[in-house]
């Protein structure tokens, strides 16, 4: 990868799971790397979606970057069954690891990278301790649980100041929420690398590949 290259990372949130197989293929054959798997419990979010038996299915079709975004309260107890399902980036809400320095280790410790992730109601100072002990920093643009939320631009207002901090450390940052066609030009100096994107790729308007390259057009 071309460093300080900016990427689309489709969530498969919002995909139709009867036609995975081929979507995925097609996403991969134009040059998509990078797939994002939301995690949700129904209890540290309000939804419910999937575990590491869908995890290894999808590693199974693709040989794609995943990176497992757990909503879930009890990560630690996981974390494990995730990478050996074919996980490569874990990343985490700081609320619910009763031990953050101990979860990240873990994840490295399992072979995979470690990533953080901030709510809209989080500070980005929560972060800053740990900047060492992650590959990533995922910055929510909208309350995790759910897809096609609308972006919330306050979150960003903090990044400017710890922007150099963070990139020193080799902290790749990740948006997570409300990207699409419309608000990511907007996103572009932001020093963003990475942005989440599910129901921008998986909807009816236009096939996975068609709305991915329409988004990735947009980076540049
Ligand atoms: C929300 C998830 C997001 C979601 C984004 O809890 O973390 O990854 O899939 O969906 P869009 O891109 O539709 O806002
Ligand atoms: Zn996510």
């Amino acid at each position: 990868m071309i460093p300080g290259h900016m990427q689309i990372s489709p969530s498969v949130l919002s995909a139709d799971f009867t036609k995975l197989a081929a979507e995925l293929e097609s996403l991969n054959s134009i040059g998509c790397k990078l797939l994002h798997l939301d995690i949700m419990d129904g209890l540290y979010v309000p939804n419910l979606t999937f575990g590491p038996l869908i995890v290894q299915a999808i590693r199974k079709l693709t040989d794609m970057e995943l990176e497992a975004h757990l909503m879930i309260t009890n990560p630690d107890q996981y974390i494990e069954r995730f990478i050996q399902a074919g996980a490569d980036l874990i990343l985490v809400h700081p609320s619910t690891c009763p031990s953050l320095p101990k979860t990240l280790s873990q994840i490295r410790d399992l072979g995979a990278k470690s990533g953080l992730v901030i709510n809209p109601d989080e500070s980005l100072e929560l972060a800053l301790p740990y900047l060492e002990q992650i590959d990533q920093l995922l910055i929510m643009s909208v309350y995790p649980g759910f897809g096609g939320q609308k972006f919330i631009p306050e979150v960003l207002d903090d990044l400017p100041k710890h922007l150099e901090q963070i990139q020193q450390n080799g902290v790749t940052v990740e948006l997570d929420g409300g990207v699409n066609l419309a608000t990511l030009p907007g996103l572009l100096d932001t020093g963003i690398r990475r942005f989440v994107a599910g129901s921008a790729v998986f909807n009816r308007a236009g096939s996975p590949a068609h709305n991915y390259t329409q988004l990735t057009n947009l980076l540049g």
